[in-house]
């Protein structure tokens, strides 16, 4: 079973097309790249993959569970670390990880446990009285990674997670995704930055809500300029070729 399957999604807004007639598939355990310019529709195929917001036409399913039928199942496979809002400032460290725990109706033990576990993992040293605003931005991002894979989902969606972070912060949020791949999530990340979409399994380009390519990165870059070495070309090449039509 896939983790996730679309099938000709649309999405509308009055007469604009936000996402047009996307079809594609993510295998289990992949960490899947969605790239595409600004607009191009990534915010909203997430949105409706959480089961957040409803298509209008096509089929999207998550783990096997219809995002139209099964909405409320699907919301307790997934995590969301959403572009915008990931959590409370006004709130301490431990009162945003209390309050996602209370959404979500985990066990005490359970998230006693998995916070616990989250924690380490992103080396978390400060108080958890820490207000998050406090926070320095890129640790921020890591426990709103926390925030986002609490409950134990099956697959996370982070979109832009690390949009505004500094680079040593970027690599070492990188690696928390390569954990949970490990640990046989999917993930489902967009960025902008291509050193990023680099350690993609595989890559979904968008462009004005449709899809134009799937694949390795390698395949990418091989398919973009078959008259090159793979080795010479970079993402940035592939995606200003393809997505911004060179
Ligand atoms: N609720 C809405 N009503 C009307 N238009 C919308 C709505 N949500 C999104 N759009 C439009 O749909 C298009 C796709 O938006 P979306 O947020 O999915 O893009 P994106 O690929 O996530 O872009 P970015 O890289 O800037 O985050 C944009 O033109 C946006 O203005
Ligand atoms: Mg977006």
């Amino acid at each position: 079973m896939s983790a996730v399957q679309v099938k000709n999604l649309s999405v509308q807004f009055g007469d604009f097309f936000a996402v047009k007639d996307l079809s594609f598939s993510v295998e289990k355990g992949e960490v899947f790249g969605f790239l595409g310019a600004n607009g191009a529709g990534k915010t909203t195929t997430i949105r409706v993959l959480c089961g957040l917001l409803l298509p209008s036409a096509g089929q999207a399913s998550v783990c096997g569970l219809d995002v139209l039928s099964d909405a409320f199942e699907v919301k307790k496979k997934v995590g969301y670390m959403s572009q915008k809002f990931t959590l409370y400032d006004d709130l301490t460290v431990k009162e945003n990880l209390d309050f996602t725990s209370a959404l979500r109706k985990m066990e005490p033990e359970k998230f006693r446990e998995q916070k616990e576990k989250l924690l380490k993992m992103i080396r978390f040293k400060s108080s958890e009285d820490i207000l998050v605003r406090d926070l320095p931005g890129g640790i921020k991002q890591q426990v709103s990674l926390v925030a986002a894979v609490l409950h134990d989902p099956e697959i996370v969606f982070l979109d832009e997670p690390t949009a505004g972070v500094s680079p040593a912060f970027r690599q070492r949020f990188w690696k928390l995704i390569g954990g949970l791949a490990a640990e046989g999530k999917t993930v489902f990340v967009t960025t902008h930055y291509m050193d990023e979409a680099e350690q993609c399994g595989r890559i979904a380009l968008m462009k004005s809500g449709e899809l134009i390519a799937l694949d390795s990165p390698q395949e990418l870059k091989r398919n973009s300029f078959p008259d090159r070495e793979p080795q010479e070309v970079s993402l940035e090449d592939v995606f200003i070729e393809q997505v911004e039509g060179g």
